[in-house]
């Protein structure tokens, strides 16, 4: 397996960056293994771009230019900004200093008025409770290191009736000779991050331990087994 099943990119080499710490002070050590592999996660493409397209339109069905969002874990900005447009404010954070400074980066270079990046832990309060009307979260919830606090933070953030949408890995439904033997071995060699293992039925579950209503659990990828679920969530009124 390749690191691109754990985050849906493929290798490539580029440029390089000042080092993180010269760019928002001292990385967070979450941050250590995203700011070592941004550049070149910059340059990646998209592994599957159809399944990718399909869930920018379903995403883009559910935003409107009334609603303030919130992303979490947004790396360099690209989903960032595609939807920023179809909403009235679109605050993209990542633990990253790397990945922000590449987003930003990419934002002067294509200005969108509604968008903005910010360096946050999506595990540590981001925004003023009840702030946004909608969050998102793309390939991220099975990095965090705790989930419940994850989720107990993203609940946080939005308001009653607010969404949270999310795509994430599922390594749990993974052929096991990728989860017990190639991703530790890529992680022995710095290559993966250090992933959580939960089937999309936990996913729900931890969702609705912190008050979520699950709405829709869709997958969109559109080669071979997906192993990432689309869950669109609501929190009550
Ligand atoms: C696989 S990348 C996904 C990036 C983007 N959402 C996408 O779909 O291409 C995971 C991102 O999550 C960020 N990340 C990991 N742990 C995080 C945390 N606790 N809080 C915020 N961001 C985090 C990483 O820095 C990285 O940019």
């Amino acid at each position: 397996m390749s690191n691109a099943s754990l985050h849906q990119k493929c290798a490539s080499p580029l440029r390089t960056l000042a080092p993180a710490d010269e760019l928002e002070g001292p990385a967070s050590p979450k941050a250590r293994f995203w700011d070592r592999i941004a550049v070149q996660y910059a340059a990646d493409p998209i592994a599957d771009m159809a399944g990718y397209e399909f869930t920018l339109r379903q995403v883009e069905d559910l935003l409107t230019a009334d609603q303030d969002v919130l992303e979490i874990g947004c790396g360099t900005g690209t989903t960032a900004l595609r939807l920023a447009p179809f909403t009235r404010r679109l605050l993209a954070t990542d633990v990253s200093a790397r990945m922000i400074a590449i987003a930003r980066e990419k934002l002067a270079a294509q200005p969108v008025p509604q968008l903005s990046f910010a360096l946050a832990d999506a595990e540590e309060p981001v925004a003023a409770p009840g702030e946004f009307d909608a969050l998102l979260a793309f390939n991220l919830l099975h990095l965090v290191t705790d989930l419940d606090r994850a989720l107990q933070q993203a609940v946080l953030a939005l308001r009653p009736g607010g969404m949270l949408i999310s795509k994430t890995a599922c390594v749990a439904e993974m052929n096991p000779l990728i989860r017990y033997l190639a991703v530790p071995v890529m992680q022995a060699l710095g290559k993966a991050p250090r992933v959580l293992c939960f089937d999309a039925d936990a996913l729900q579950v931890a969702m609705a331990r912190q008050g979520l209503n699950i709405v829709s659990v869709e997958r969109h990828g559109t080669r071979g087994k997906d192993f990432r679920v689309f869950i669109v969530a609501r929190k009550p009124t």
